[in-house]
């Protein structure tokens, strides 16, 4: 999977991607991520990617041109399956999201800043949009780094048996369930018996009932039908 990142603060996402899964997944050849300074396609010299707003108002607004000619070359040398701008009135991010777009090949990422980006670039190239919760950021970058982050260890080889995406929180729809590891007593609270026992198929179902437990009292949402 290749994924192109159009940012204007490419030193924001440079550390994300440098270390353990996102390093695993870029070394296996399994993940690549490039970001993509967009001051590189400003309509001066200035570096100017943003402009006032039409019909007036606070906040700036990131122009056409410059991502388009982004984009429009970027295009020119591949294909992408997805354009995905980040957006906090965008579509809300979850595992079930996540685990579509592990399945796709290049893809192009936008990260707003300001008021957001000419709504004509929404209609002419972006085919997703992406908010990571109900809450704003300063730009998109961060919520770009979630993004990628949560598809790059899906991709098949990123993840081993230790690490494995097949027990994670909301993978089968539930949360996890508690964990423990040595010592047997920690200030006098012992690790349930049934994770002593040997016994697999008491431990499976331990865990599951815990898992549901856990589901009902925090996220009640999730064990709704249409999740
Ligand atoms: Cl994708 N961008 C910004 N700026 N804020 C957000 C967001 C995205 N998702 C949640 N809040």
């Amino acid at each position: 999977m290749r994924i192109d990142i159009i940012t204007v603060l490419p030193e924001l996402l440079e550390s994300p991607f440098q270390h353990s899964m996102m390093k695993r997944a870029k070394d296996r050849g399994l993940l690549e991520v490039n970001l993509i300074y967009l001051r590189d396609f400003a309509i001066n010299k200035h570096g100017q990617i943003d402009d006032y707003q039409y019909g007036g108002g606070a906040g700036m607004v990131m122009m056409c041109e410059p991502i388009a000619n982004c984009i429009d070359k970027l295009k020119a040398e591949r294909d992408y399956d997805e354009v995905v701008y980040m957006t906090p009135d965008g579509e809300t991010f979850n595992q079930k999201i996540a685990n579509q777009f592990s399945l796709k090949g290049n893809l192009i990422v936008i990260c707003g800043h300001y008021k957001g980006i000419d709504e004509r670039l929404r209609q002419l190239y972006v085919t997703r949009e992406i908010s990571i919760g109900d809450y704003v950021l300063s730009g998109g970058e961060l919520a770009a780094a979630v993004f990628v982050d949560a598809i790059g260890r899906l991709l098949p080889g990123v993840l081993n048996d230790e690490t494995s995406a097949l027990t994670d929180s909301f993978q089968d729809g539930l949360l996890s369930p508690p964990v423990y590891t040595r010592p047997e007593e920690f200030r006098g609270v012992k690790v349930p018996d049934v994770l002593l026992s040997g016994h697999e198929k008491n431990i499976q179902e331990w865990r599951h009932e815990k898992a549901l437990e856990r589901t009902k009292q925090r996220r009640p949402d999730l064990l709704g039908e249409d999740n």
